[in-house]
């Protein structure tokens, strides 16, 4: 059996141990009951014997005695046992009571010292109590015996007492198990309750962050664990920060060279002669723009990083108003979508719309999403950027009638550098995307891709949870 939780460890090895003990202690008990039993019930047997003995009479030189019915018959009802008696000589020769009642195997009785015993008599378990009573002068013996009386009890009460007794005991001890198994459960998932909330904490965490993870609330087994992923997390940040820096650098430097190389292919093509000359020199800047286009996405994101390391710093989130973010991208774009004759239009609410975010990288999450909508709906398209509000969720979002996403395109969007179907009729570095999730993630919301209602072109939207949102609308 392999033994993969905690709490099913303790209940595994705890369980049966305390089963274990506490079946040995009943054993024990059962054991030590016996001797109480006996002593206690011993003691009535040598009353009764006593008794018998104080009514014995030898005045008429035989063996007589007052008959002792009423003392047994109450011995019988206290005890639940038949009882049997017997007074004889040593020699046997007179005997009143029960005949052949068993003596004691082995042992000479001392003068008025009773002695306990079990024997059977006619195949019924009995426990007896003899005593020898030294003879009276009177009593006419051959040899001179002494007088034996006897008084033996069926076993019954004694056994039914027992039993009574264990089964309390039992019933004591079950009890008290199920409130250890219980108070074990509770404990294991007390004791256990910090983990879960630690690891619901960092699934909730967003993709980027990695920040250590609190360890003064864990219990103190799992700490070093904790330490050893915390150390284990700063590695991999102090990686990915170098790997990105490296990758802002790189794009930052290569933007002055290509926008020389730009303006030199610009200057060439006012030289070329030839149609030939002009079509490959078009290639050339096409290629250029491409690149530049790449290098300016590639710097867009490593910017969108650098806010997220300032937020994890402590930065705080502002109050952003998403119309006023709308207006602003409408504007930038309105003459793009003007050249393609697209139907470029705002869906706005009467009142601002606030959320706590980041205002230019909102502008940017936005721009990003307009862009690729006017890149890649035909001439004469519907493009429309709203804001909303639902119950739970502020939506800042832009509508199309364009080609659409395939749904795995869909699925994986915000991979970088991955293009879709559409995309590949058009240039782009596959970026964007990435650029509106990353953004997203860092002021708490999240990016939504869907077909539009008429089952033709993409709604792109962030959504904002309203908890994020300080109320603004009414
Ligand atoms: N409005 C849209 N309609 C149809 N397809 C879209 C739309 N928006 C995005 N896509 C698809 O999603 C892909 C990824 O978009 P993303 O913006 O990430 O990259 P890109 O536009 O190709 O490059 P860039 O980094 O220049 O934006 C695109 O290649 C395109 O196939
Ligand atoms: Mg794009």
């Amino acid at each position: 059996m392999v033994l993969n939780s905690v709490r099913s460890t303790l209940l595994w090895i705890l369980i049966p141990a305390v089963l274990l003990t506490s079946g040995l202690s009943l054993w024990i008990s059962g054991l030590e009951l016996r001797d109480q039993v006996n002593t206690a019930f011993d003691r009535a047997l040598a009353g009764a014997l006593q008794s018998i003995a104080l009514n014995v009479n030898t005045e008429s030189g035989g063996l007589a005695m007052e008959q002792p019915f009423y003392m047994l018959e109450f011995m019988e009802l206290a005890t639940d046992s038949r009882v049997y008696f017997r007074v004889a000589t040593e020699d046997g020769l007179s005997e009143i009571g029960y005949a052949l009642l068993p003596m004691p195997e082995g042992e000479r009785l001392e003068d008025g010292r009773p002695v306990f015993y079990n024997a059977e008599y006619f195949g019924e378990p009995l426990r007896i109590a003899a005593m020898a009573l030294n003879s009276s002068p009177r009593l006419i013996t051959p040899l001179g015996s002494r007088i034996i009386i006897q008084v033996g009890e069926s076993m019954e009460g004694r056994d039914a007492f027992m039993q009574r007794v264990l089964i309390q005991t039992l019933r004591k001890d079950t009890a008290i198990l199920v409130l250890f198994i219980l108070l074990i459960s509770i404990g294991a998932i007390l004791a256990l309750r910090p983990l879960r909330e630690t690891s619901e904490r960092i699934r909730q965490r967003s993709a980027g962050n990695l920040q250590p993870i609190e360890e003064a609330a864990l219990p103190r087994e799992v700490r070093p664990l904790v330490q050893a992923i915390n150390i284990h997390m700063e590695r991999y940040a102090r990686k990915a920060t170098t790997q990105q820096q490296f990758l802002d650098d790189t794009s930052h430097q290569l933007r002055t060279p290509l926008s020389v190389l730009m303006m030199q292919v610009e200057y060439a093509k006012s030289l070329a002669v030839t149609d030939e000359m002009k079509e490959v020199l078009d290639a050339i800047q096409q290629r250029l723009n491409n690149t530049i286009q790449l290098t300016n996405q590639m710097m867009a994101l490593g910017r969108v990083h650098d806010a997220a390391d300032k937020l994890r710093a402590g930065q705080s989130l502002e109050e952003v108003d998403l119309c006023q973010v709308a207006r602003d991208v409408v504007g930038e774009f309105l003459a793009a979508a003007r050249t393609k004759r697209q139907d470029f239009g705002l869906d706005l609410p009467g009142t601002p719309i606030i959320v706590n975010g980041i205002g230019w990288l909102i502008h940017q999450a936005l721009s990003n999403m307009v862009s690729n909508a006017i890149k890649y709906c035909p001439e004469y398209s519907r493009i429309t950027v709203s804001v909303a509000r639902t119950d739970d969720e502020v939506v800042l979002q832009v509508e199309d009638n364009g080609p659409g996403m395939l749904p795995e395109d869909m699925a994986l969007a915000g991979h970088r550098f991955r293009r879709g179907a559409a995309g590949r009729a058009q240039h782009g570095s596959g970026l964007g995307l990435a650029i509106v999730q990353t953004i997203a993630e860092i002021n708490h919301a999240y990016m939504k891709l869907e077909p539009a209602h008429e089952g033709k072109g993409l709604i792109a939207s962030v959504r904002f949870p309203v908890r994020y949102s300080p109320d603004s609308t009414t």
